[in-house]
C-alpha cells in the first residue's frame, strides 16, 4: 500500500529493482555462483559480460539481500541459492526469466490504455526456447503452489479425473499421488501433452494417466468424468469463451459431478488481492480479452449452466479454489 511521499518514489522507480534482478536471471549469475564466492572478474569472464557494469550490477543485487559480499567476494544468500540457482530443486529460474521477457510489452502500458498501440504482441509461442522455458516455468510455480492446494482438495469417491490445460502434468500427478484410486485424463495442447508424458514415464504413473491432445474449443473432452480441474486456464480468456468452456465442460462431468477451479481471483471490487490486479493488467497488455475474475463473476456463469453448491477457498495471496458441483 503507498501510504506516503516516500512510498510514491519508491513504487515509481520499483522498475529498477526488478529490472536488476530479472537481468541477473538472464545473465544466470546466481546460478555461476552456485556455492562459490567470487569476484566480479572471474564472474564477469564466466558470464560473458563488462566487468564494470557486472559490478555494479552486483552491488546493487547485494544491496537488495540478493546477494552478499565480503571482501570483494560476491555470494549468493539462503534465498537466492533456493529460489534463484538453476540448480536446486526448488528453483523459480525459468518463471523469473519468462517474466523478464514481458518487459517490452509493460513499457507500452500507458499507449495500450490510449489505444495507441498494438496490445497483443504475442510472445512467439513458435519459439522453442520460449516453449521450453514456459513448461518448466509452469512447473516451478505449480510446486510452490501444490502442497497448499493439496490440503484442499477433497475426492471423495470420484474415479476420474480431467485436468482441463493440465500442462506438464503436475497437478495431476500430486492430486494421483494422494488418491491412488483415480484414473487421470490430462487435456491440453500437443506441446504440453508431449512434456506431461515424459514426466509421467519418469514417475512411473503413466498406466494410470490419459493424454490427449487437443484445443478446447475444437476437440471432445471424452467422459463423462467424476470430477473436473481446471487450474489457471480461465484468465486466459474473456468472458464469452469462458462461459462456452463451462458449458462444454458441463457435458464432460457426471451428474453431481465436481467442477475446480484455481485462478487468481479477485474480491469482488476488483482491487485484491494486489498480486491478481497486477496480473489482470498484464493480461490486458498481452492477450486478447484474458483477465482475472472475481468469485461472483465465475458463480454468475456456472449458475447459468446448471451447477449449484460454490465454495470459494483463498489458497495463498494469489491462488484461489472454487468449488462447484454439477446437479444430480
Ligand atoms: C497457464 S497454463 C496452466 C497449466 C496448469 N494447469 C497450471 O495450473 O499450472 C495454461 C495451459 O492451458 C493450455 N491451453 C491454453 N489454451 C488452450 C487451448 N485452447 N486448448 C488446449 N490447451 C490450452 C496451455 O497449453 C497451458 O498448458
Amino acid at each position: 500500500m503507498v501510504k506516503s511521499y516516500v512510498d510514491i518514489l519508491r513504487k515509481t522507480a520499483a522498475y529498477r529493482e526488478s529490472r536488476v534482478l530479472t537481468s541477473a536471471i538472464e545473465l544466470d549469475i546466481f546460478t555461476q555462483l552456485g556455492d562459490k564466492s567470487l569476484s566480479a572478474d572471474k564472474l564477469a569472464h564466466k558470464t560473458n559480460t563488462l566487468r564494470d557494469g557486472l559490478e555494479i550490477l552486483l552491488n546493487a543485487l547485494s544491496g537488495m539481500g540478493l546477494l552478499k559480499k565480503n571482501n570483494n567476494l560476491f555470494s549468493n544468500t539462503d534465498l537466492s541459492l533456493k529460489y534463484l540457482n538453476a540448480s536446486s530443486s526448488e528453483s523459480i529460474t525459468n518463471y523469473l526469466w519468462l517474466a523478464a521477457q514481458n518487459w517490452n510489452q509493460w513499457c507500452d502500458l500507458t499507449k495500450v490504455i490510449q489505444g495507441k498501440a498494438d496490445k497483443n504482441k504475442a510472445l512467439g509461442t513458435e519459439n522453442p526456447e520460449l516453449k521450453k522455458r514456459f513448461s518448466l516455468a509452469v512447473n516451478e510455480r505449480s510446486l510452490q503452489v501444490i502442497p497448499k492446494l493439496l490440503q484442499h482438495i477433497h475426492v471423495g469417491s470420484a474415479k476420474s479425473l480431467l485436468d482441463l490445460g493440465g500442462g506438464d502434468g503436475s497437478y495431476s500427478f500430486a492430486i494421483l499421488e494422494k488418491n491412488p484410486q483415480l484414473r487421470v485424463t490430462i487435456f491440453d495442447r500437443p506441446y504440453m501433452i508431449t512434456a506431461a508424458m515424459l514426466r509421467a514415464f519418469d514417475k512411473g504413473v503413466i498406466t494410470k494417466i490419459k493424454l490427449v491432445a487437443g484445443d478446447f474449443f475444437k476437440d471432445d473432452f471424452g467422459g463423462p468424468h467424476d470430477i473436473v480441474f481446471l487450474s489457471n486456464i480461465i484468465h486466459i480468456f474473456g468472458a464469452a469463451e469462458n462461459k462456452r468452456l463451462l458449458e462444454k465442460i458441463t457435458k464432460a462431468l457426471n451428474a453431481g459431478g465436481k467442477l475446480l477451479i484455481v485462478d487468481r481471483f479477485l474480491e469482488d471490487d476488483k482491487t485484491n488481492p494486489p498480486e491478481a490486479a497486477f496480473f489482470t493488467v498484464e493480461l490486458f497488455l498481452r492477450t486478447d480479452s484474458g483477465r482475472c475474475y472475481s468469485w461472483s463473476d465465475v458463480i454468475h456463469w456456472l449458475k447459468a449452466v446448471g451447477y449449484s453448491g460454490f465454495r470459494c477457498t483463498r489458497i495463498d495471496e494469489s491462488a484461489g479454489m472454487l468449488d462447484a458441483r454439477m446437479a444430480s
